[in-house]
């Protein structure tokens, strides 16, 4: 997930300090390229950017010694187009008078961009982000001013994205910085001489605690002294009240939650959403799918909680597409199906590091045998991504958290996005609706989640039970229960529970069961199991009267069908999790003997 940041000052002076250090603040995000764009008084525009580091790449390009009246910094996340320079962020229009940044996604980047290079526009890079520059330099060229330009772009940019752009035309009177919010996070600090914006409030509050957040649709113009924000639609001022920001920078960076891992919970509906922005625009879908639809045999493979949406995954691939896929942990893949494979066999690797050593070496292990690999990663500059024949990212940003929440949803989403491309069974998904229905589900379940984890946290074992689709999300829950909590979850098919396990229900033993809505009746067989043994079951399912009526606690799910039901059930899992581990008094985010990135054996 990128990060932008923007200073006007009233003179030119050094801003390469300040600019970096704001980087610095912004890379919690992750990123894997940075850039700075400095103006000074007379207009000339200073643009220095490269892949790496921040502090690698400002040692080679001296960020440090930058000066302007006007400075921008992006830490670039690559989606649209590899990490390179010419993908770098910021991007200078044609003849280098606009330069701009922007983090999120620009979905209609191909088409913008064959519009531009019809027009004769000088176009550099693959990246999204430098359709933003072309797209405000088409009205610039028309005649409109700086701030009609930005305005009628942003009607052309579809997605969810935040930009921040500038114009060398001091004459003209511009010498501003102007910013757009639609659909990515922006905040405004009002300083004494300066004025600043930016993605996030980390890199904001070391030079000022006051501050106005902006409003998807809205955009701000920054000059030293002030700052004037208005309505995209119509231009219209807004009158909006500075705000003080009174707590620290640690909350600041968990964006007013307690730990990373709600942070990370509450960021799935948009973290979901810009990866169905990103999958529907993106040129690598056609291939992804050729190779999975034309597999002799298909396989999913991946650890931990990868492994789970690899068992998600392929259920959606069998009963949607009638494509045959098989989950399959990634250390015993090396040992039992990489050395009988063939050329046209393709092997899919879920990572979200991109770095597991089990999944490494089962690449490694198939690589000899001719089958294709293709790889599902959030960290972009992976040993994942450049070991694999074709890749996707899930577009998350950086997760912090050790438990991994929206990567695992985005896997999901991700494989049941595949799948609907390649139906063969049931009605297509409305991709539209899905960022919406996760949010609800969220709000809706919180309840449910917080009395659960009440009454499973006197346990130190138990079970979650799982039947069909929602297997893979009982076995999820119950991982997400082991790292976070310490206590033991087993999470297993639940017809399987009456051939040993039930053994160990008694009076008030809770168990919770996942189910989706076409599998509710075979469910109750199950539960009653339980239940006529004295047993607490606990239900996580949409509506329904029969279910209902046989257990002791029921966490509703919106009133969808069975391939949604089973992506938005993991969202009260993860919730019963964290409410235990607070309970518990233990931090989610640094779990003991864990770490979120298994390069051993
Ligand atoms: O980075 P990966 O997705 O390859 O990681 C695999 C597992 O180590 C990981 O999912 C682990 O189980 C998580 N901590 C789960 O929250």
């Amino acid at each position: 997930m990128c990060g932008i940041f923007g200073i006007v000052k009233e003179h030119e002076g050094p801003l390469g300090e300040t600019l970096v250090g704001a980087a610095r603040r912004l890379a919690y995000r992750g990123y894997d390229s940075v850039g700075c764009a400095t103006i000074d008084e007379s207009g000339k525009i200073d643009l220095r950017k490269d892949v790496g580091k921040i502090d690698e790449v400002n040692e080679r390009l001296n960020f440090s010694e930058m000066r302007g009246q006007r400075g921008i910094v992006q830490l670039r996340w690559a989606t649209f187009g590899s990490p390179s320079y010419d993908n770098a962020q910021p991007h200078l229009d044609s003849d280098g008078d606009l330069v701009g940044v922007h983090n999120g996604n620009i979905v209609n980047h191909v088409s913008l961009r064959d519009g531009f290079i019809a027009e004769g526009m000088t176009v550099r890079s693959a990246n999204d982000g430098e359709s933003i520059v072309h797209a405000v330099e088409h009205y610039v060229d028309r005649g409109d001013t700086m701030l009609d330009a930005i305005r009628a772009a942003a009607q052309d940019l579809q997605g969810d994205y935040a930009l921040i752009i500038a114009s060398n035309d001091v004459a003209g009177g511009d010498g501003a910085l102007h910013a757009v919010k639609s659909g990515s996070g922006l905040v405004v600090g009002i300083a004494d001489g300066a004025t600043c914006v930016s993605s996030d409030l980390p890199s904001i509050l070391p030079i000022t605690n006051r501050i106005i957040r902006l409003q998807d649709g809205e955009m701000v113009s920054l000059w030293h002294d002030r700052v004037e924000l208005r309505r995209l639609s119509d231009g219209e001022i807004i009158e909006r009240e500075t705000e003080v920001f009174t707590e620290g920078m640690d909350a600041a960076e968990k964006g007013g939650y307690a730990h990373f891992m709600e942070k990370e919970i509450h960021e799935q509906p948009k973290a979901a959403a810009e990866l169905i922005h990103w999958l529907s625009a993106s040129p690598f879908v056609p291939q992804f799918l050729d190779s999975l639809s034309s597999a002799k045999h298909l396989y999913f493979v991946g650890c931990g909680t990868s492994y789970h949406a690899c068992m998600i995954g392929a259920a959606y691939f069998n009963r949607i597409s009638g494509i045959p896929a098989i989950p399959v942990l990634a250390p015993q893949f090396t040992e039992t199906l990489a050395p009988i494979l063939s050329p046209d066999d393709t092997v899919v690797f879920v990572s979200q590091s991109g770095e597991t050593k089990d999944v490494l070496n089962a690449l490694k292990a198939v690589r000899p045998t001719g089958a294709k690999v293709l790889g599902v990663l959030n960290v972009i500059g992976s040993a994942l991504m450049h070991l694999s024949d074709h890749y996707l990212p899930l577009a998350c940003g950086y997760e912090i958290s050790v438990p991994a929440t929206k990567t695992f949803l985005n896997q999901v989403v991700l494989f049941l996005y595949l799948a609907d491309k390649l139906r063969v069974h049931g009605q297509k998904i409305d991709w539209n609706a899905i960022p919406d229905i996760i949010e609800q589900t969220l709000v809706s379940t919180k309840e449910g989640a917080r009395e659960a984890a009440s009454i499973l946290n006197p346990y130190d074992e138990m079970y979650y039970l799982g039947y069909g689709l929602t297997l893979g999300v009982a076995m999820e829950g119950a991982l997400k229960l082991k790292e976070i909590t310490y206590a033991h979850c087993e999470g297993m098919l639940s017809s399987e529970f009456k051939h040993g396990p039930l053994s160990a229900v008694q009076d008030g033993y809770p168990i919770l069961f996942v189910t989706a809505p076409n599998d509710a009746a075979m469910m109750v067989n199950h539960i009653n199991e339980v239940a006529c043994r004295g047993g607490h079951p606990i239900a996580i399912a949409c509506e329904d009267g029969l279910l209902r009526k046989h257990v002791s606690e029921y966490i509703s799910l919106p009133d969808v069908d069975q391939e949604i039901a089973t992506l938005l059930a993991v969202l009260p899992l993860q919730l019963i999790s964290y409410y235990m581990s607070i309970e518990r008094g233990i931090d989610p985010d640094f779990p003991r003997n864990l770490s979120k990135t298994l390069t051993v054996d």
